[in-house]
């Protein structure tokens, strides 16, 4: 067994490449005086405080106020579950709460850490602020670097934190200053972009507010607290180095168990002194009756679990995703992928008491494997209560699905009904821009799926080879090949990209993430089984394509940097893991900001040829100086269209969307 064995039983359906990603725009609002008042009375120590509450970055943003410069000291390293500093965690549930406890589900793990939280430090700031990010990296013996997604770095391309591609990853013992303005309004989030260290705990929320007169949704709610944040993600009882090692050379799944919010959940078992089954503690969010709160979603998952939230006995109202405001849609349910997020409003509207909210995982996550789920608690405000009291019923995997209107429905597309919205079918408020210009400039096919190849990093032909196909015949169709896959893209263009699914193997679903753009989706359906591009192709130009060309959803915005290489991949890690990325080189080299005074280089040390050279070998001309030229390296080795970025999964379907690349 190994990767391509898993799935199988299962072909029909799905579809959806479902496009992810960056934020932008939006609007927010925080704390009136009703929430500062409000604040006083919270029992601050009760909840998984993990916002700096001190920060004085976290506060009202005014119109026309100065920015601020707000300043933290991410400390990375390797560090425990219920370790000796949650004492009896969870038999005693306050103990779970002391200082560097991270309880997670109950299991003891290793977990990568920044300053011992999971997540780590929340970052709330308004639009304009400067955003200064000391990162030491104390891991010990690996590299790291972070990225702060959703933000666009236009004008700051090396503190995008691609390895490799931005710059060179953060070495043990060292410490790297980011230093950017927050652009994006909206709700964002900050993760590790190296190996699986987002898996195993480093990421936590980023979220930009923008005054009142300049926030369309403003008048739908009451509140946007700092605490009404919900990062959600797939959580194992092992690494995510374990798990993928174990699924590529073993023959472990690939099946996470169970979720957490706000890094906490309930899933192992205790037994307390009265003989009572006893969980580590579940997130908890308070309201009071009659008001309308806006929450913030952050999925921050690693494997392919999209995650379906709904609140029981309430509705929400969802207004933006990405950090991009959308026509507000009433919904039971909305369901998202790795790397997404949406802002909802729940308005406190029953009577007062303590609610389930539900998250259940869906594909690798669903019932046909492990029924991850989770949940965290709505409180309302006025209750007798303490952190040991729950609702009443006990919550398990078919109960976190509720009948109604689902937002970003799973492997949907415009062909699906009112009760299952996919994301083309949600309307931007950001009108007209030239990324929906009738006739792009550019547009390229990316097709994928996964292959039958034998891939020789994992599976060795003939020791122990999985398909036993590798050397069959010529060139990459046959062979397992690799490169970096590089895209150019003139400055200045509209680019449309459609994605196509091959879908001849296994049902998945890719959550693809830009970095530096935003895009808008203009199209999205399923069509079947096995679609090539060539029938994609032809279905447009017998016009079945319909595209939205008016208000598509923006994924982000769409002015883009001076040029820049920028990274497009799928936020699945272990798909990212085995290619399933691309490079875009916007503009040309001259177009590009030039790298930082001093900024750290990487690259092998081989000085001197050992024997004569010949031809290009002897070109020394190529500044090793240059961080930029490194990069550029990838773009010249004439990757074909059959590397190994194409071979990495899945499903049928299509999904179109444009992008404007301007100065
Ligand atoms: C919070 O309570 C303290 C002490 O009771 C009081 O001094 C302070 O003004 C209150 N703050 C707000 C925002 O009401
Ligand atoms: C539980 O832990 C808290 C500190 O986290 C402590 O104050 C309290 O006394 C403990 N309760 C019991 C019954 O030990
Ligand atoms: C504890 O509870 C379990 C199941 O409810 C029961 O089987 C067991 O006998 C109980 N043990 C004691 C010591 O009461
Ligand atoms: C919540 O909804 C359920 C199902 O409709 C209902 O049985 C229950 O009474 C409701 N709870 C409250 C507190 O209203
Ligand atoms: C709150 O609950 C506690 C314990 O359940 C009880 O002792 C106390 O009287 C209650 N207080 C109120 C105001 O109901
Ligand atoms: C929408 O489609 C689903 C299945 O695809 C179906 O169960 C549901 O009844 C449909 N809803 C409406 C309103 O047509
Ligand atoms: C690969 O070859 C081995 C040895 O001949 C065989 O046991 C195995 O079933 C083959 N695997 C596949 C996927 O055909
Ligand atoms: C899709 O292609 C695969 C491999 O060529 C084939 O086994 C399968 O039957 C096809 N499925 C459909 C629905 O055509």
């Amino acid at each position: 067994m190994s990767i391509y064995s898993e799935i199988q039983g299962n072909t029909s359906l799905l579809l959806v490449v479902s496009l992810s990603i960056l934020g932008t725009v939006v609007a927010n609002l925080v704390q009136d005086k009703r929430e500062l008042v409000e604040q006083n009375t919270t029992e601050i120590h009760l909840e998984y405080v993990l916002l700096d509450e001190d920060n004085p970055c976290v506060r009202t943003c005014i119109q026309g106020a100065a920015p601020m410069i707000c300043r933290y000291h991410f400390k990375m390293e390797w560090y425990h579950t219920v370790s000796k500093a949650c004492y009896n965690c969870p038999l005693n549930s306050s103990d779970c709460f002391r200082p560097d406890c991270i309880p997670g589900d109950g299991h003891k793990r290793a977990v990568v850490t920044i300053n011992r939280q999971i997540p780590g430090p929340m970052i709330q700031v308004c639009q304009g602020d400067m955003v200064v990010v000391d990162v030491t990296n104390m891991l010990g013996s690996e590299a790291t670097t972070i990225h702060w997604h959703g933000q666009h770095q236009k004008e700051y391309p090396y503190m995008d934190g691609v390895p490799y591609v931005t710059q060179c990853p953060i070495l043990p013992h060292e410490t790297f200053r980011y230093a950017f303005k927050a652009k994006q309004a909206g709700t964002h989030f900050w993760h590790s972009h190296l190996g699986m260290q987002r898996a195993d705990g480093a990421y936590g929320a980023f979220i930009v507010r923008i005054p009142e007169e300049e926030n369309p949704q403003y008048q739908f709610y009451d509140y946007d607290l700092p605490s009404h944040v919900m990062v959600v993600l797939d959580w194992e009882k092992e690494t995510g180095l374990e798990k993928f090692l174990a699924h590529h050379h073993n023959d472990d799944d690939n099946k996470p168990t169970t979720l957490l919010v706000n890094g906490l959940g309930r899933f192992k078992e205790f037994i307390d002194e009265f003989n009572t089954t006893v969980y580590t503690p579940t997130a908890r969010f308070k309201v009071k009756q009659g008001y309308r709160y806006r929450f913030r979603v952050i999925n921050a998952g690693f494997l392919n679990c999209p995650i379906e939230i709904s609140v029981d006995n309430h509705t929400i109202k969802v207004i933006s995703s990405d950090g991009s405001d959308i026509a507000p849609v009433d919904a039971t349910s909305l369901v998202t992928y790795a790397g997404e997020r949406f802002d909802f409003i729940l308005k406190a509207d029953q009577e007062p008491d303590l609610y389930w909210i539900r998250f259940r995982g869906l594909m690798d996550c669903d019932e046909r494997f492990k029924r991850a789920h989770q949940v965290a608690v709505l409180e309302y405000e006025g209750l007798n209560t303490t952190i040991d009291d729950y609702p009443d019923s006990t919550p398990n995997y078919d109960d976190s699905h509720r009948e109604g209107t689902q937002i970003n429905a799973l492997n949907r597309g415009t062909e699906s009904n009112e009760t299952f919205i996919s994301m083309p079918q949600l309307e931007s408020l950001e009108k007209w821009d030239v990324s929906l210009k009738s006739k792009p400039d550019i547009q390229y096919y990316l097709a994928y799926d996964f292959y039958t190849l034998d891939n020789s990093h994992f599976h060795k032909a003939p020791h122990y080879g999985f398909f036993n196909k590798t050397m069959a015949g010529k060139g990459c169709e046959e062979n397992y090949c690799e490169c970096t896959h590089g895209l150019e893209v003139p400055l200045n263009s509209v680019v449309e990209l459609v994605f196509v699914d091959e879908g001849v193997a296994y049902d998945a679903n890719h959550p693809l993430h830009l970095h530096g753009h935003s895009f808008r989706v203009v199209a999205m359906e399923r069509l079947g089984q096995n679609v090539t591009v060539e029938e994609v192709k032809s279905r447009d130009e017998r016009g079945l394509i319909k595209r939205n060309l008016l208000d598509a959803p923006l994924k982000d915005t769409v002015t883009v940097p001076d040029g820049g290489f920028w990274i497009f991949h799928c936020h699945i890690e272990f798909h990212t893991e085995i290619g399933m990325a691309v490079v875009l080189k916007v503009g040309e080299t001259s177009d590009m900001l030039p790298v930082p005074k001093n900024f750290p280089r990487c690259g092998d040390y081989l000085p001197e040829p050992v024997t004569e050279c010949v031809g290009s070998d002897c070109d020394t001309s190529c500044d090793s100086n240059s961080f930029l030229n490194h990069v550029e390296s990838f773009f010249g080795e004439g990757c074909s269209k059959a590397s190994v970025i194409d071979r990495a999964l899945l499903y049928i379907a299509i999904c179109i969307v444009s992008i404007a690349f301007l100065r």
